[in-house]
């Protein structure tokens, strides 16, 4: 199998998990009265659906896959945090493209949530894919067999919190709405943006697969160090596709940083200091990668292949 068919292949199995945990609709047959949506509550459900299942690369779920089961751990405990942290990933892009954010109207190749359900219902679809992500991950709690696979499993959701927010995602989110206000920023700052806003999610894909495996301590370190790479040469290339990227293959407006005043790798350093940064960082990342004690060749050429993605 070519690595295409087998990217193709994982990206759909993330996919089918995401979507056995997502809200089922209302009027599902089969199911218990717990797990049904009151249709008072039908439109956000719907919301939240639109924007999951509208597709995307899934890289993050596929990440924490790939290190679970490199370190030999259960596709049960896997899968909860698999969905969980592609929920916390895409209420993240529906709040990101909100008109008080980066005002985009197209994602994932379609209308962005608030242009469709309205910026009222897109900030409720939003929250309600981060709480519905907490209440699936933990329900990993019981598929743990053992004390030690309990305790890996409130590590792993500790983690997912803490890289979600102010010390993650949302603290990068800050400095990034933030520095819109000025003229210039210093390299810390932009550094401190693209590592909160973006690396941290990879790092919840990473690690966390790891830490539910049991993978030893020093590895778990490693791969903390790996996601920061990972996740900084992946917003850089990012920021290069905005200005250089086919809005076909990216399924979203290019363009869109310099409208929104946005301080980026390239408007600081150019297109080709961004592109040496994007090797520099990911052959850091592979190196660190290949001392790990276990190995995954398609994990290894999925983050090879991120250099040059163009979608
Ligand atoms: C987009 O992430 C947001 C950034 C962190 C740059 P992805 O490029 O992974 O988006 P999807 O999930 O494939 O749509
Ligand atoms: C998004 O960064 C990061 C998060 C949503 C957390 P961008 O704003 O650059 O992502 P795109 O370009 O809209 O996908
Ligand atoms: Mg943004
Ligand atoms: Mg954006
Ligand atoms: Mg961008």
């Amino acid at each position: 199998m070519s690595f295409a068919q087998e990217l193709d292949e994982k990206r759909l199995h993330c996919e089918a998990v995401l979507k056995a945990f997502l809200p089922h609709a209302e009027n599902e047959a089969g199911l218990q009265e717990s797990e049904q949506v009151s249709h008072y509550a039908g439109a956000v459900a719907e919301a939240m659906r639109y924007s999951a299942e509208a597709g995307g690369k899934r890289l993050r779920p596929m990440f924490l896959y790939e290190t679970c089961s490199m370190y030999g751990g259960r596709t049960e405990l896997a899968e909860p945090f698999m969905a969980a942290l592609e929920m916390i990933h895409t209420y993240s892009l529906v709040h990101d493209d909100l008109p008080a954010m980066d005002n985009d109207d197209y994602r994932r190749g379609r209308l962005t949530t608030h242009k469709v359900y309205g910026d009222g219902m897109a900030v409720l679809a939003g929250d309600a894919l981060l709480n519905y992500a907490y209440e699936t991950a933990a329900a990993a709690c019981d598929r743990a067999g053992t004390p030690a696979e309990m305790k890996n499993v409130i590590r792993a959701l500790r983690l997912l919190m803490r890289n979600a927010g102010i010390h993650g995602m949302v603290g990068g989110q800050c400095a990034d709405l933030e520095a819109e206000k000025k003229d210039e920023i210093e390299a810390e700052e932009l550094l401190y943006i693209h590592i909160h806003k973006t690396a941290c999610l990879i790092d919840s894909g990473l690690a966390i697969g790891a830490i539910l495996a049991g993978a030893p301590e020093e590895d778990v370190e490693k791969l903390h160090t790996i996601s920061r790479c990972i996740g900084l040469a992946f917003q850089i290339r990012d920021d290069m596709l905005d200005v250089i990227g086919d809005e076909k293959k990216l399924g979203k407006k290019t363009g869109m940083d310099a409208e929104d005043h946005k301080i980026t790798y390239v408007s600081m350093y150019g297109l080709e200091a961004a592109e040496k940064e994007v090797n520099r960082l990911t052959e850091e990342a592979l190196a660190l990668y290949d001392s790990l004690s276990a190995k995954n060749a398609f994990l290894r050429e999925l983050l090879m292949s991120l250099v040059g993605r163009s979608y």
